[in-house]
């Protein structure tokens, strides 16, 4: 039953670009800053009805707040964002994976896309975890990454990509070497999915309840490599309240899409860089085990 409603969700899918109403009631929200042309091209032609690709307008802010995320200069963030958004290698196989599905933009930007690229490539987590992966822009931006990584001489690292949707993760080839996705709730097939491997980077991006982001961020810190990044989607305070209760930083970022019908990403990061910092958080969680209040 799931998997035929899964089925019927996705064929949906791929008339998206004909639901003028619900693209209109979108751009009525006001939340942009398009002008009349982009909005009404947006309205008759685009695919994309939430979670919105974009170009990033505020990278220099964005770079500035993650500094002491990353541990690199405000500089060295650009140059990481420049980087993925020049590679004719990431480009193509955008293009290859967006090739003949009308559900996607044939040539989406990555601006919300680019934090976790520059994260990935500074960090060299062993292995990075994607709850939450829709069409698999994302997978396919962290991938290069690693893969970026590999060629430099740094870690083998692997993208463990996680959604309840069978059809997400659609955009990247299932047979990509160091690519595992998961079909299921996040908090029932997390263990599973992670297995034996370090996290060094978890991005909380599936559903917004507490209790889920709760489960989402406990596994990571079970199996965090050193130092462990944590990012969770903005729509609750899970992790800066365990951070506070921890005693652990955290920082949020607001990204600003270049003329664009919709509000960027807003996002939670906190960085953990010791086993006491991880165990202090996992405590909190503890003391609250279902789920955090959010
Ligand atoms: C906001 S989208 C993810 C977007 C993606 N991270 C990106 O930036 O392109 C949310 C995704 O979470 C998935 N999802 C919803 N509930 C979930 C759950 N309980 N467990 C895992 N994934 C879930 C949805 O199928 C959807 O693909």
């Amino acid at each position: 039953m799931a998997d035929r409603q899964a089925h019927l969700k996705h064929r949906a899918r791929q008339v998206n670009r004909l639901r003028w109403v619900r693209k209109y009631r979108n751009v009525a929200r006001g939340e942009g800053n398009a002008d009349r042309w982009t909005a009404l091209r947006y309205v008759l032609t685009d695919p994309e009805l939430d979670t919105y690709s974009y170009e990033l307008a505020n990278s220099a802010e964005l770079a500035a707040e993650l500094v002491a995320i990353i541990g690199q200069d405000a500089e060295r963030i650009l140059a990481l964002f420049d980087e993925a958004e020049g590679d004719p290698v990431l480009a193509a196989r955008i293009r290859r994976g967006t090739r003949g599905d009308l559900a996607v933009k044939r040539r989406p930007d990555i601006g919300r896309h680019l934090v976790t690229y520059a994260i990935v490539r500074s960090l060299k987590p062993p292995a990075v975890l994607e709850i939450g992966v829709r069409f698999g822009l994302g997978s396919l931006v962290i991938l290069r990454a690693l893969e970026r990584n590999r060629d430099e001489g740094g870690p083998d690292g692997t993208l463990v990509s996680v959604d309840i949707d069978p059809f997400a993760g659609s955009m990247v080839d299932p047979s990509t070497a160091n690519w595992s996705f998961t079909a299921g709730p996040s908090p029932d097939v997390l263990p599973r999915a992670v297995g034996d491997h370090r996290i060094g980077l978890v991005i909380c991006d599936s559903i917004p309840q507490p209790w889920a982001t709760t489960a989402e961020v406990r596994v990571a810190l079970e199996r965090a490599a050193e130092p462990l990044v944590v990012m969770q989607s903005g729509w609750n305070m899970v992790l800066p309240d365990i951070c506070d209760a921890a005693g652990v930083e955290w920082r949020r970022i607001v990204e600003q899409p270049t003329r664009h019908i919709g509000a960027g990403r807003q996002a939670f990061l906190a960085r953990f860089d010791s086993p006491s910092e991880v165990n202090r958080a996992l405590a909190v969680i503890e003391r609250a085990p279902n789920g955090m209040r959010g």
